[in-house]
């Protein structure tokens, strides 16, 4: 846990300071929040704020632990970046309300549309095959035997996700993200969130260490293995 943390704690407050140098007006708890803008042109936009610095140039982030932008969808981009600005849903934490909180609307909408239309990222050289291979298993048929669901039922085969009911893509994303996110899902308190939200605790609850590593594995190899 510490080893996949360090890194992005370097990254984290290599950024604040980056973004600090720009930033003059105090959040509500005392930490620097990036200062308003009317620009609207989602590039111009991204390096005024300082996103590529964690999430990559093209929204293929160079670390496991913040997840790659490139390819999402849309509408999941939206809707989280709405979470982080108003601490909705399982958003409040961490380091994102503070680049959230000052863009506008139309400024979400330009740089969810812009980050899901930048190509998926490149995944790296399968190190553990196996494991690749039980995260294949598990993702396609789940478990039946201890009632883990294929999540191929809800983000689709090729991990894709689905724009109505709002299902966010898996497609080549971070194995360590993807691992944190099911970890933050599992440690939810029950009745707490919407209902896809439920959904999702339901499903890491079943799931092991193990399987997750295996699923999270296989999530980041998709995009050498299918098309959208
Ligand atoms: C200091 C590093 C940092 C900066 C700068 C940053 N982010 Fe993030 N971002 C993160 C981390 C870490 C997460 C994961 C947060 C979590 O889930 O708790 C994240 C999550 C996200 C997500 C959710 C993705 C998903 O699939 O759930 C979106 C969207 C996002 N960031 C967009 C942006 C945009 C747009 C900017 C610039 C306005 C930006 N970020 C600036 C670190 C950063
Ligand atoms: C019953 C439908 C359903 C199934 C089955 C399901 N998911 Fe999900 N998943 C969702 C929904 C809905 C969300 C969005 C929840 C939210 O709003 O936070 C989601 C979100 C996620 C996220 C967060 C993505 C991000 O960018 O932050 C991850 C990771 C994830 N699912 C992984 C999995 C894995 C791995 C499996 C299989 C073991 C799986 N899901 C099975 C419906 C499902």
């Amino acid at each position: 846990m510490r080893r996949r943390l360090l890194p992005v704690v370097a990254v984290v407050l290599g950024a604040l300071f980056v973004a600090g140098r720009g930033a003059g007006s105090q959040g509500p708890t005392g930490v620097p929040a990036v200062a308003a803008s009317s620009e609207t042109d989602p590039g111009r936009l991204a390096a005024q704020i300082g996103c590529p610095v964690c999430h990559g140039q093209r929204g293929e982030s160079p670390l496991s632990n913040i997840p790659s932008l490139a390819g999402q969808r849309s509408a999941w981009l939206e809707a989280r970046l709405q979470d982080f600005r108003h601490l909705g849903r399982i958003g409040g934490e961490g380091v994102m309300p503070r680049y959230a909180r000052n863009l506008s609307d139309q400024q979400i909408r330009a740089l969810a549309a812009a980050y899901s239309l930048d190509p998926l990222p490149v995944p790296p050289r399968v190190v553990q095959a196996s494991e690749v291979a039980r995260g294949q298993t598990l993702y396609e048929q789940g478990d039946p035997a201890r009632q883990v669901l294929p999540c191929a039922t809800c983000h689709g085969p090729t991990g894709g996700g689905t724009a109505t009911p709002l299902i966010p893509s898996l497609t080549g994303q971070h194995a360590g993200y993807v691992a944190y996110r099911l970890g933050v899902y599992r440690h939810l308190p029950a009745r707490q969130g919407e209902p896809e939200v439920q959904a999702m605790r339901t499903v890491a609850r079943s799931l092991s260490d193990a399987d997750i590593r295996a699923v999270a594995a296989y999530a980041e190899q998709l995009p050498a293995r299918s098309f959208r």
